[in-house]
């Protein structure tokens, strides 16, 4: 088995390599002189299992997610798996209006034509899996998020929303404290409350957790509000982090830590996927 990285997950690749034991190839990724991708992979892969690694984020990423699949399969190779850490575009899952596309199931579609199997990992909608005709499988950050998040002691895992508890249950299940959801209550026309639905805050160390935080919007709310009812530190921790929008200043403005894995690489990725992508290979 041989791992090729996209350039957008060099770093996650490399971990990869080296919790695996086995080689990362050699390629080369540019842009021509009219910003056109290029791609070549220099080691021979003839007879390899091959696993690709390439996140879908910004959109260049993905052009250059399909000409190394085709780099790859231009070799005589036994199979190749797709690894999309970060799968794109997720979140237009379906039609909110008239005449837009359902975005998520055509990436599905072209990113499936040139490879046997795909990984994702805590995609935003795991509906998003039945658009795949190969076998594909859907991995979690959260047990190495909660891995890390156990050494600053947390004692409350908090999901933004009731839509994101089952990845505050299985943070908490790791590090063994209680986890709840907020639950937003409309106060008036212009306030809208966030409180914790289940348990109080107050004096006490709280964690967030979510798949993705892209403008921090969401999080920075929910900060505001845990430290208005006594929350004494709070965490942000995510698998995807975007940032979008000058969103990191913002969060590290009124978060105490914020955190991130290695799906999308930058400052906050202290978490790395790694170990959770070798198992599923
Ligand atoms: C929403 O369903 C997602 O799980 C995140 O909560 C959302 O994408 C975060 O967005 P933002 O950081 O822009 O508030």
């Amino acid at each position: 088995m041989i791992i090729v990285s996209g350039s957008a997950s060099l770093s996650l690749s490399k971990t990869l390599a080296n919790e695996m034991g086995i080689k990362l190839a050699n390629t080369e990724s540019r842009r021509f002189p009219d910003d056109e991708c290029y791609v070549r992979v220099h080691d021979n892969l003839d007879g390899e299992e091959v696993v690709l690694v390439q996140t879908t984020y910004p959109d260049e990423k993905i052009i250059e997610l399909f000409l190394l699949q085709d780099a790859i399969k231009e070799f005589d190779i036994k199979k190749l798996v797709t690894v999309i850490p970060y799968y794109g575009y997720a979140r237009q899952d379906k039609k909110f209006n008239e005449g837009e596309p359902i975005s998520a199931k055509i990436l599905a579609k072209h990113v499936q034509l040139s490879c046997d199997s795909i990984i994702t990992v805590d995609i935003h909608e795991e509906g998003i899996l039945n658009w795949f005709d190969i076998p594909v499988k859907n991995i979690s950050g959260m047990p190495q998020l909660g891995s890390f998040l156990k050494n600053l002691d947390p004692d409350i895992i908090v999901a933004p929303d009731k839509g994101a508890q089952d990845l505050a249950k299985i943070v908490a299940g790791v590090i063994g404290c209680k986890w709840d959801y907020l639950e937003k209550t409309r106060i008036d026309g212009e306030t809208v409350e966030m409180k914790a639905k289940n348990l109080s805050v107050s004096g006490k160390k709280v964690a967030i957790v979510d798949d993705i935080i892209a403008t921090g919007g969401t999080i920075v709310k929910a900060t505001e509000h845990l430290k208005s009812q006594g929350a004494i530190e709070v965490y942000a921790a995510c698998t995807h982090g975007l940032f979008t929008k000058n969103a990191l200043p913002r969060l590290q403005k009124v978060c105490d830590k914020v955190i991130s894995t290695d799906t999308i690489e930058n400052e906050t990725s202290v978490v790395s996927v790694a170990r959770e992508v070798a198992k599923a290979l």
